[in-house]
């Protein structure tokens, strides 16, 4: 569920209509949604209620400050994976014991920072990783909390770009030598174990590979306590879907996942952490574009709209489908009408939509791709110079631009001709 619903046939954004916002900040931009933010927030913690647990948002799904500080301020801790992320959740305040450090190409620059400032554990993902950390936290006459993030050689059952718990992934280390390593990291200076990571891909839309890598992490707790390691915490990754396109069927719920937790890992009496990103920022966010042209094509309409790739890579990127309504629903019996829609970008991947049935739009109409909140935003460029589009966020009658659309004399006052190119 989200809050961007039409109101008299007008598209608003909670209590914003978003012609409004358009008018104020011009096209395109990214709108998000506060209600939408923390009730999926709060529908993670609920279900994980019985358990002892901490949910830190996965950011790098949409990294904006105010939208850290609205879930921080909810009660989430933070999974950062650069030590960029890490200064951005610090900046809002979070604290570092809320702060949870991921992925497999940490530099020892990053881990100091993070030492220093304060960290709930890394992540470790290799031995070279765990070696350096010892490193580190020794030269610094302190000791790392640390899981070692395992990969359990499960079929994620996603896009094979965000799969990520197969063996012929870059991530973890490999189940069957857990013992090993965790051996290994046990004598280690300057580490401290204290569980045990996993993550398997995103966009998964069953529980049941979920299920079989819990399944294994729950096995693997009892051997490690057994070979004499405390495990106090599960770390769980994120990855539960979201419905994409409305016809679709939903994928579980974050109330059935914090059940099948339960299940497969409540009688080890660990605390619980999980990194959704996607199910909490996703429906949370919305991109606005204006319709530049509607071009004749030969057998097809172009919708050329002013939002391109560099705005939204997902469809370019993974073939990924977001659904694309008008901001105003004019007359309600209008024929849907079928387009290729574009962007302005010189290159023929820049296309969001082949043949999609859609509302009926013209030229300066507003559209509205769904679902946008999640890796939209943060994975844009300026690519063909085209400036980063602005960021605004909702509050029930109230918006505010919270990451400003630069101006191009300030886009291009970021590069810097060498001495020899300048004459005098
Ligand atoms: N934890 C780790 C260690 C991760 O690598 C990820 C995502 C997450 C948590 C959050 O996963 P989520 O709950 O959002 O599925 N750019 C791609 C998605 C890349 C996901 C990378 N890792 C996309 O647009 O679909």
């Amino acid at each position: 569920m989200d809050h961007f619903l039409y109101r008299d046939g007008v598209l608003h954004a909670e209590d914003v209509p978003v012609p409004e916002i358009a008018a104020a900040v011009g096209t395109p931009f990214y709108v998000y949604s506060t209600a939408t933010l923390t009730r999926h927030f709060k529908l993670f913690d609920e279900a994980l209620a019985g358990m002892d647990h901490l949910v830190c948002f996965a950011m790098k799904s949409l990294s904006n400050q105010a939208v850290l500080k609205t879930l921080a301020d909810a009660g989430a801790g933070m999974d950062v994976v650069s030590v960029g992320e890490y200064l951005r959740a610090k900046a809002v305040g979070v604290p570092g014991d809320k702060i949870v450090f991921s992925g497999v190409g940490k530099t020892a620059e990053e881990m100091k920072v993070a030492l220093q400032g304060g960290i709930r554990q890394f992540n470790v993902e290799s031995e070279p990783e765990m070696e350096v950390l010892s490193a580190v936290a020794t030269g610094l006459g302190r000791e790392a909390p640390i899981t070692i993030r395992v990969n359990p050689n499960v079929d994620a059952k996603t896009h094979a770009k965000i799969a990520t718990g197969k063996s012929e992934n870059k991530f973890g280390i490999p189940i069957s030598r857990a013992r090993a390593v965790y051996a290994h990291a046990a004598a280690l200076p300057g580490l401290k174990i204290v569980g045990i990571d996993v993550h398997i891909g995103s966009q998964l839309t069953e529980l049941a590979p979920f299920e079989a890598a819990y399944q294994k992490v729950a096995e693997l707790t009892e051997q490690l306590r057994a070979d004499g390691h405390e495990i106090i915490r599960l770390d769980l990754g994120g990855g539960l879907g979201i419905p994409y396109a409305r016809n679709n069927e939903a994928p579980p719920l974050p109330t059935d996942y914090g059940a099948m937790v339960q299940r497969t890992l409540g009688h080890l009496g660990c605390e619980i952490e999980i990194e959704p990103g996607r199910l909490i920022s996703g429906n949370a966010g919305i991109l606005v574009s204006k319709v530049i042209y509607l071009k004749e094509g030969e057998d097809r309409q172009f919708l050329i709209l002013d939002a391109a790739m560099n705005d939204l890579i997902r469809p370019a990127m993974y073939d990924a489908y977001h659904d694309i309504i008008a901001v105003n629903q004019g007359d309600a019996g209008a024929e849907p009408a079928t387009y290729d829609v574009v962007g302005p970008v010189c290159e023929s991947g820049d296309t969001f939509a082949k043949g999609r049935a859609m509302d009926r739009v013209g030229p300066d109409d507003l559209v509205a791709f769904r679902s946008a909140g999640a890796y939209g935003a943060v994975m844009s460029s300026e690519y063909n110079s085209r400036p980063m589009i602005p960021e605004v966020l909702v509050h029930e009658d109230q918006f505010a631009v919270i990451r400003a659309r630069p101006t191009y004399e300030e886009m291009i006052a970021r590069d810097t001709l060498p001495e020899w190119l300048v004459s005098d």
